[in-house]
């Protein structure tokens, strides 16, 4: 069973580069937080955030990409990623996830996290938090020489010890040039399994953690995909390069994000 992954490793040339992408990514989070507010629709965020990235010269990679007719994603409570922005109205106590990638100078940038409408509810307060510290730990695990099994049994492990389900059918990625690049990043498995990590390694880790059960489903529009159980959904991601001795968080926003 032969397969052959086909990764590009980055040079610090086009780390610098891709960290301004990166970068680009995470102000528009940054941008927006003033606006998610109850009342606001996702499709009026979408506006702000692609006028955004437009004025600086770059482009928000999911419009158009495979037919996804939006500029970002905006997954509110059961929704679990892809979310279409659309009429929706935010309501208080509703959680959202906002999917930022932009394309400059040639490289993308991607990066989402979740926000609370309003004033939160404690079960969902908890599990954002809980989300959040998972990807923390993950990225924390990063360095050459580990394993991506290690990168997925840390958040698959943290996860579950709080009671929650990790989502099995969506991943981190690499990327670059392209959206989507090899490997795929599981955000479950063993320790010590898995490709080998190493230096010029630039890819995503997204966890997205359940409150109740881990099955998903599609919804009709084809993009959509929510918890069967109708239970809230949590996501954060970041983009990372593997360094010579560890790991570092594409934009340098200098304490300016929020997780
Ligand atoms: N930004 C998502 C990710 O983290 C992918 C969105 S694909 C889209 O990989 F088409 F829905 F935009
Ligand atoms: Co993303
Ligand atoms: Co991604």
């Amino acid at each position: 069973n032969l397969s052959i992954l086909m990764i590009n490793f980055k040079t610090k040339e086009e780390i610098e580069v891709m960290k301004e992408s990166c970068q680009l990514a995470a102000e528009v989070l940054i941008m927006i937080e003033p606006y998610v507010k109850p009342g606001v629709t996702t499709e009026r965020l979408d506006k702000i955030c692609h006028d955004y990235i437009v004025s600086k010269g770059a482009i928000p990679s999911p419009l158009n990409y495979r037919g996804f007719p939006k500029s970002i994603c905006a997954s509110v409570n059961e929704e679990i990623c892809h979310g279409i922005p659309s009429d929706r109205k935010l309501r208080n106590g509703d959680i959202v996830n906002l999917d930022i990638t932009t394309y400059l100078k040639g490289f993308h940038g991607d990066t989402s996290r979740t926000f609370f409408v309003g004033s939160p509810r404690k079960k969902a307060e908890k599990l954002v938090e809980v989300c959040k510290e998972a990807l923390q730990l993950g990225i924390g695990v990063v360095k050459p020489g580990a394993k991506l099994g290690d990168i997925g049994a840390t958040i698959q492990t943290f996860a579950e010890r709080h009671g929650y389900s990790i989502v099995k059918e969506f991943c981190g990625h690499g990327i670059g040039s392209e959206f989507h690049e090899e490997p795929q990043i599981l955000h479950y498995g063993n320790f010590g399994e898995g490709l080998e990590i190493k230096k010029g390694m630039v890819f995503t880790i997204e966890p997205m953690v359940n409150l109740g059960k881990p099955e998903l489903k599609i919804l009709s529009d084809k993009w959509t995909a929510v918890t069967q159980d109708g239970q809230i959904s949590a996501q954060f991601e970041h983009t990372l390069c593997v360094t010579e001795t560890g790991v570092e968080v594409m934009p340098r926003l200098d304490g300016k994000t929020k997780f």
